[in-house]
């Protein structure tokens, strides 16, 4: 079914319960009552999966000159309408409607996961009958049932609205739920008998009225009288997914999509791997206390001491430091970050983030930018390189959103994607995006409201693309454009006018450096990971701040745990540039401190302290300084947050020379080193939060080298074979998945788990490299 566009229309007066009200025509009834203060209750309706059903009659209302009774949900309010929602006739309705949802409901609300926060309880308070006419036993079925390893199903509470039904069939489009058997028997379940899997099947626990499909991580885990909702924003893709985290007893239980979605962002859906990523928190990989290795050994300290230490360790006169930033990293503390480098390193602290330079994307990020709401209006949406699917896969849900609303959508690059059976694709073959202008030129040229969603990764290892790709969106005023940033600190480092790291590697190489921090940081298992260990084996002291467990880890001096984005409070930008808060839910380690509280109490210790004593404050100062953040206020960030000035984030602009190093805007790279081009995937779900999750496990992707069946019988292996991948960076040994979808002459390096070394093999300035790939010994592990 088509979602119906959104037409501004003129207004409509009618008259609801004898008051006089005015909605803009095409309103339906009950949203115009709902606006004017006026409850009509609801069970199946919901805008966001499209045109109202009328499955469950909970809304039915009465209106003069209209014969029997009306759903409010699906009647457009109309000029002089007279509306009754409380007549006599109508509250026998709504009684009636409730008494036969009861007849078989098992009233196990004191057991219900739901109960407490339940639409049903909620309603059949407000508006039921208050007792039972039934007097006949109720139906029971086996419960609950799994419909995958996290979503259980509890056939005795369904009142069959169809949400989850809907949601599957019509927002995820994974055609998987459906209802099976009549009457009082019809059940949900899949078409195939299969567990019902996707990137997007939690949200139809949050869209259950009732507690027919709940959370199984989550399951007799709390009542919602002993827990506090937090609203949050999800680290776990530059989406910037807003979220709202359950916290008891001091733990983060449970995530949802927010009540009150962030229509700009995510409206309200998050993916399964957001959802289900919190159990991460409690990951044996975890540091919990400080560690200091000195001539006493290796030890755990408090964190006053700790911190004392650090200090000490940085007022060595004429010490050269660096400070290497990770990921996720907020604002506050990337700027908190530059002010302790400028302090510590007496004004020659080197401050760089790991990522991608993105040499020659000048002119991609010099262009009007969009929010994700927009690509609901456009009328043609391209993607180039990338795949949102699975590195942000809430953009996914919005891309076939357009489609159904008659966009035309199209995905360009070498990967094959989700997408492609309900859009357009274009592929290309590996290292040739150019390939794909002439047919992006003529889809731009062709529309109106165009909008194109840019690879981060994939443009920079061509600049070639990535330079006619910004003259073909410049060429048509009303395109705009967003970055499908690769990493959810690299937005806001980057408006901070935090470069690279590749100059500081290079410092390392020729002894410039004699004390590294690193704060989120492991690059010996990012890009060039071998060089990067080398590099740090000569740098004399180590500080490693991480939530968890590093490559680093043991070859640090002093170790501080850090909070994780759950736990901790500051500001992350999207990656259409929009400034959100994260709030800090619950704190479960209590050796643990945010990177901020960190910087902020070193600066003190080392006797010339930053003003700050919040991340508010902190934020107030950096807006200041920073213009892409100029007049933004903490506080008014609020919930949905505020887009910040891209055009003013240093480099965005076509003239500007952007970070120094290899390959200006239009040159061609050529791939490093010999054998197959190496096509990088970075699923989500295969991250090192998801691996350390153990709700996900069910879901999570391993890492993997794909094949196209040519090349996997040149090398004579099958799928689940282990296979030794070598690139000019390094070499690892990882399973292999034969694809048919892929192209032949490239090897898809499924990267994610950072123990894997997958990511040590490309390269850090994210030029192309290829990859001998060869059958591994038995005994063959990752160098
Ligand atoms: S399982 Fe929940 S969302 Fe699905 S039809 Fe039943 S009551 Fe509605
Ligand atoms: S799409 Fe990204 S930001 Fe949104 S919930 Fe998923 S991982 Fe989190
Ligand atoms: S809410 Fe109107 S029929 Fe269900």
């Amino acid at each position: 079914m088509a979602d119906a566009p959104d037409t501004p229309g003129d207004m409509v007066t009618l008259n609801v319960n004898g008051r006089t009200i005015e909605a803009p025509r095409g309103t339906m009834l009950v949203d115009a009552a709902k606006a004017a203060g006026i409850e009509i209750p609801i069970f199946c309706y919901e805008p966001r999966l499209g045109a109202p059903i009328g499955a469950c009659r909970m809304c039915l209302v009465e209106i003069e000159g209209m014969r029997g009774l009306q759903t409010a949900c699906s009647t457009p309010v109309a000029p002089d309408m007279v509306v009754h929602t409380e007549s006599e006739v109508a509250k026998d309705a709504q009684d009636g409607v409730l008494e036969l949802l009861l007849a078989n409901h098992p009233l196990d609300c004191p057991v219900c996961d739901k109960g407490g926060e339940c639409p049903l309880q909620d309603r059949t308070f407000r508006f039921g009958p208050g007792e039972t006419r039934t007097v006949e036993p109720k139906l029971h079925f086996p419960k609950p049932l799994d419909l995958s390893p996290l979503v259980a199903l509890d056939r005795e509470r369904c009142i069959a609205c169809y949400r989850c039904v809907r949601f599957s069939q019509e927002v995820a489009e994974d055609g998987q739920l459906t209802f099976q058997e009549r009457g009082d028997h019809a059940e949900i379940a899949t078409f195939s008998g299969d567990p019902y899997e996707g990137r997007f099947t939690g949200n139809t626990i949050d869209l259950c009225p009732v507690g027919a499909l709940t959370s199984n991580p989550y399951r007799f885990v709390s009542r919602p009288w002993d827990i506090k909702n937090t609203p949050s924003v999800c680290a776990g893709c530059s989406v910037g997914c807003n979220l709202e985290a359950t916290e008891r007893d001091n733990e983060v239980k449970r995530l949802t999509g927010r009540p009150e979605p962030n229509f700009a962002v995510e409206e309200g859906w998050i993916c399964d791997r957001g959802r289900w990523a919190y159990p991460a928190l409690r990951s044996p990989e975890r540091i919990e206390a400080p560690v200091l290795v000195d001539a006493v050994g290796r030890r755990k300290v408090l964190l006053d001491r700790a911190v004392k230490e650090a200090a000490g360790m940085l007022g060595a006169p004429g010490l050269r430091i660096a400070v290497l930033l990770g990921e996720p990293i907020t604002v506050e503390a990337g700027f908190l970050a530059t002010e302790f480098a400028e302090r510590a390193g007496n004004g020659r602290g080197l401050v760089r983030r790991m990522g991608i330079p993105g040499h020659g994307l000048d002119a991609l990020r010099a262009l009007p930018g969009a929010q994700m709401d927009h690509i609901d209006g456009a009328d043609v949406v391209v993607v180039v390189g990338g795949d949102p699917c699975t590195q942000h896969p809430v953009a996914e849900l919005r891309l076939r959103k357009a489609r159904r609303r008659g966009a035309r959508v199209a995905l360009a690059g070498p990967r094959p994607t989700a997408l492609d059976p309900a859009c357009e694709v274009i592929r290309t073959t590996p290292g040739h995006l150019l390939d794909a202008a002439p047919v992006i030129a003529e889809m731009l040229g062709a529309a109106e409201r165009p909008i194109v969603l840019w690879d981060e990764a994939d443009l920079a290892a061509e600049p070639g693309a990535a330079a006619t790709l910004a003259q073909e969106i410049e060429a048509v005023p009303a395109a705009r454009a967003i970055e499908m940033a690769s990493d959810v600190s690299g937005p806001g480092l980057r408006a901070l006018g935090i470069a690279t790291a590749g100059d500081m590697l290079t410092a390392m190489e020729a002894d410039e450096v004699d004390l590294l921090v690193t704060i989120q940081a492991d690059p010996t298992t990012g890009p060039e990971g071998a060089r990067w260990s080398q590099a740090i084996e000569g740098v004399p002291r180590l500080i490693e701040m991480s939530t968890y467990r590093t490559g680093l880890t043991d070859r640090a001096d002093l170790v501080l745990p850090l909070l994780t984005a759950l736990e901790d409070e500051g500001v992350l930008v999207s990656m259409a540039g929009r400034a959100q808060r994260m709030r800090p839910v619950a704190r479960e380690c209590a050796g643990a401190a945010s990177a901020w509280e960190l910087l902020i109490a070193l600066t003190h210790r080392l006797g010339r302290p930053v003003p700050d004593r919040t991340p508010s404050q902190a934020f107030a100062r950096l807006a200041a300084q920073h213009a892409p953040f100029a007049g933004l206020d903490y506080r008014e960030l609020g919930t949905t947050g505020a887009v910040i000035r891209q055009s003013a984030v240093p480099g965005a602009g076509a003239s500007a020379g952007g970070e120094a190093g290899a390959g200006g805007a239009g040159a061609r790279r050529e791939p490093e080193g010999e054998g197959l081009l190496v096509i990088p995937c970075r699923p989500v779900f295969g991250d090192a939060t998801a691996h350390r999750s153990d709700a996900l496990a069910s879901v999570v992707e391993p890492t993997r080298v794909g094949l196209a069946p040519v090349d996997a019988e040149r090398l004579g292996v099958r799928t689940e074979a282990r296979v030794r991948i070598a690139t000019p960076h390094g070499q690892a040994v990882l399973p292999l998945e034969v694809d048919s979808r892929l192209a032949e002459g490239a090897a898809y390096l499924f990267t994610g788990d950072p123990h894997r070394g997958a990511t040590a093999l490309l390269a850090m300035d994210g030029g192309p490299v290829r990859a001998v790939v060869s059958v591994a010994q038995r005994e063959e592990v990752s160098t």
